[in-house]
């Protein structure tokens, strides 16, 4: 029987910041492993990914970065694949969605669902910021979850409980770009209307049929993927508009669509076809032989992103026709670091870039951790301390141990030749047997998606050899019984021989040093469980060491890092949300002369001034009775807020407001012109 062929995609990292560690662990690592091992057993394989430059997330970070979208994606495209390829993430494409190949694909899907009446065209009203001339849809809008109160919920999902939502779900919505509560307006979209498709989903999903015929084992899905999918199918699917009101992203394709764009979730899972597309037109391929017919389609995601690939994808692209479905989503649940969730804006993240330029030479360590940890069906935790433990007591003292110890005995007793392999007995048969094994356990444990459990059976080898070296003593040996010894280290060289295949998925690094060191290479799977890789006569070279251990020190710096780059953060509030120009103009303040200060009658914080504005003597009732006596701040030029709404404080009425400087600890200080000024001058 042919081997079965796979299309094999990773989510499209949005480029809108760098990749960590959560990214890492819960998508790319075990999408390269599982490429790199179907590889080595032979089935074709392309490995798509790209990155992903529409949608709110990229505007509403240039809006922040103060550049444009285009500049965003140009930076954040470059610095995530120039981190991938450093940790030899090998995608046969890393793609981008704002590629002209992609835009012309995405407008002809959208065509043709439409041309087929797949849509439906609605008019409705929808939030509109009247400041940014903007309708707000997805991140666009926040306000308070419906269903767990979280109040900084978005207009597509509340992040807290995961709800999916829409913009008039919010209670209390407000415009994310102008804090303001937006207005109502009239605007038409296209809309998908998934509602038609429960009874299918439900099916396909469950039981892996599609139109009777069987196309996946749906025992091969993952658990939460099912549970999800099932939870939003029997909540009853709704219309989802496909297109948005904005300037960035892929035009509408249609007459009379101007200032529509696609919806980019509709644009960014078609990303994975156009950079099918882009790379087998540089391989003299056709893209479609990775679409169509006898092919497994699988996709590499995060936890979030399950609905939009078990069911709004799949949706798409049986619509559309002449499209396979997906074989398995194997989604994976999330990742944190020490104690806490990943998060940018607290810049509590290990940065990938950043760990591969500090442990250049530690690439492989990491992805050993991320696999051993990976949050396959919970969601897990990444320490240093644990990172510190896998490495030293793991890779060092059981892989590194076994190997170094076969090397250096096989160089010691006959100089790097292998020895030949004389009588076996019951403890060799048993060794032997181990190893016939370990490669049909790790091969059936990956068509599984279990990649932890199947990097620990690779590992098990190590932990056999380690062993059976242990227990056979061939260094008690070596004057008594040489030609014991001799079989002992065929059998232990054989291991490392194996070994240096069964880990080239999880380790290509460490595999590639095995090899040289063992001259000898093989990139076929089958050779694994082999117990004659090397000949007797065959000369290896000079162990090197595998791993080195990993010091307190490197644990106690990043911890500290870390600690230091979420305080540096604390330490100053954010900035504010944007204003207008027109909204700064609104704000009237002046230069004012304290006429007269006394002490607010049982308030301590309080000074009740008489203020000369200039254009009026005004009582205003300030927060500074802590840091300045009365009689300190009578005759002091000070900033006055002139505008702001009068309001009652202890019952005396404040007509405005003193500004005052206030540093990181609280102190406060007036601000007064350098020159001496008159009452009644502006502040622009
Ligand atoms: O969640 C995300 O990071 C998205 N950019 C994933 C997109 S996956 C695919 F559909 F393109
Ligand atoms: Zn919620």
């Amino acid at each position: 029987m042919s081997k079965a062929k796979y299309t094999v995609t990773a989510a499209l990292p949005y480029a809108n910041g760098p990749i960590h560690l959560g990214h890492v662990a819960g998508v790319y690592l075990p999408a390269d492993i599982f490429v790199r091992f179907l590889r080595m057993n032979h089935h074709d394989v392309a490995f798509i990914c790209g990155s992903d430059e529409h949608g709110a997330a990229i505007t509403l970070r240039a809006k922040k970065e103060g550049i444009s979208p285009q500049e965003i994606v140009d930076k954040y495209h470059d610095l995530i694949k120039k981190a991938f390829d450093d940790f030899h993430i090998n995608f046969d494409i890393f793609h981008r969605t704002s590629a002209p190949i992609h835009h012309e694909t995405s407008q002809e899907f959208f065509k043709v669902l439409h041309d087929k009446g797949k849509f439906t065209e609605e008019t409705s009203e929808q939030y509109y910021d009247e400041t940014f001339h903007q309708f707000l849809a997805d991140r666009y809008i926040s306000g308070t979850c419906p269903k767990c109160q979280n109040p900084g919920a978005y207009g597509d999902q509340c992040e807290k409980c995961g709800s999916d939502l829409s913009p008039k779900d919010l209670i209390n919505p407000v415009s994310t770009l102008s804090g303001k509560a937006p207005i109502l307006k009239t605007t038409s979209h296209w809309y998908l209307p998934m509602q038609l498709h429960e009874n299918w989903l439900r099916t396909w999903i469950k039981e892996g049929r599609l139109d009777g015929v069987q196309q996946h084992d749906p025992k091969a899905w993952r658990n939460q993927v099912i549970g999800q999918c099932m939870s939003w199918i029997d909540g009853g699917l709704h219309p989802r508009a496909m297109t948005r009101d904005l300037d960035w992203g892929v035009k509408v394709p249609l007459p009379n669509a101007e200032g529509k764009v696609l919806y980019v979730w509709l644009d960014a899972p078609i990303g994975y076809i156009s950079a099918t597309k882009q790379w087998a037109l540089d391989q003299n391929k056709d893209w479609k032989d990775y679409w169509t017919g006898d092919r497994k389609l699988v996709h590499f995601i995060g936890k979030d992103n399950i609905v939009f690939h078990a069911i709004i994808f799949p949706i798409l692209l049986k619509d559309h026709g002449g499209f396979i479905l997906p074989d398995n989503v194997p989604a994976y649940e999330f990742l944190n670091l020490e104690g806490d969730k990943f998060s940018t804006s607290r810049n509590w993240a290990v940065w990938l870039h950043e760990y591969i330029s500090t442990y250049p030479d530690k690439i492989d360590e990491l992805k050993y951790v991320l696999t051993a940890i990976a949050p396959e069906s919970k969601d897990a935790e990444f320490t240093w301390k644990e990172y510190q433990t896998r490495i030293n007591s793991e890779l060092a003292d059981i892989l590194g141990n076994f190997v170094n110890r076969a090397l250096v005995l096989t160089h010691k007793y006959y100089e790097g030749i292998i020895p030949e392999c004389g009588e076996l007995t019951a403890a060799d048969h048993q060794v032997i047997e181990a190893i016939h094994q370990i490669p049909g356990k790790i091969a059936s444990l990956m068509y599984q998606y279990k990649l932890r459990d199947a990097q620990a059976e690779a590992m098990q080898l190590a932990r056999i050899g380690n062993k059976y070296l242990a227990e056979q003593e061939p260094w008690k040996l070596i004057k008594t019984d040489p030609e014991r010894v001799a079989t002992i280290m065929n059998i232990a060289l054989q291991i490392t021989a194996n070994l240096s295949i069964v880990l080239q998925p999880f380790l290509p690094n460490t595999a590639t040093k095995l090899e040289g060191i063992l001259n000898y290479k093989t990139k076929d799977w089958n050779d694994a469980g082999k117990i004659n890789l090397l000949s007797s006569g065959h000369a290896i070279h000079n162990p090197e060491i595998l791993f080195q251990k990993i010091e307190d020190d490197l644990v106690h710096a990043e911890v500290e890092k870390l600690k230091k780059s979420n305080q540096s953060n604390l330490k100053f509030e954010p900035q504010k949300m944007e204003i207008s120009f027109d909204d700064f103009t609104k704000i009237d303040i002046r230069l004012g002369t304290i006429l007269s200060a006394e002490k607010v009658e049982k308030a301590d914080k309080l000074l009740k001034l008489l203020v000369d504005t200039g254009i009026d003597k005004r009582t205003i009732v300030s927060g500074i009775a802590e840091h300045y006596q009365p009689e300190e701040v009578v005759g002091k030029t000070v900033q006055v807020l002139l505008n702001l709404a009068p309001r009652k404080i202890r019952g005396i009425e404040s007509q405005g407001m003193i500004l005052m400087a206030e540093d990181i600890d609280g102190k406060l200080s007036f601000m007064i012109p350098e020159k001496p000024f008159e009452a009644g001058g502006g502040v622009r």
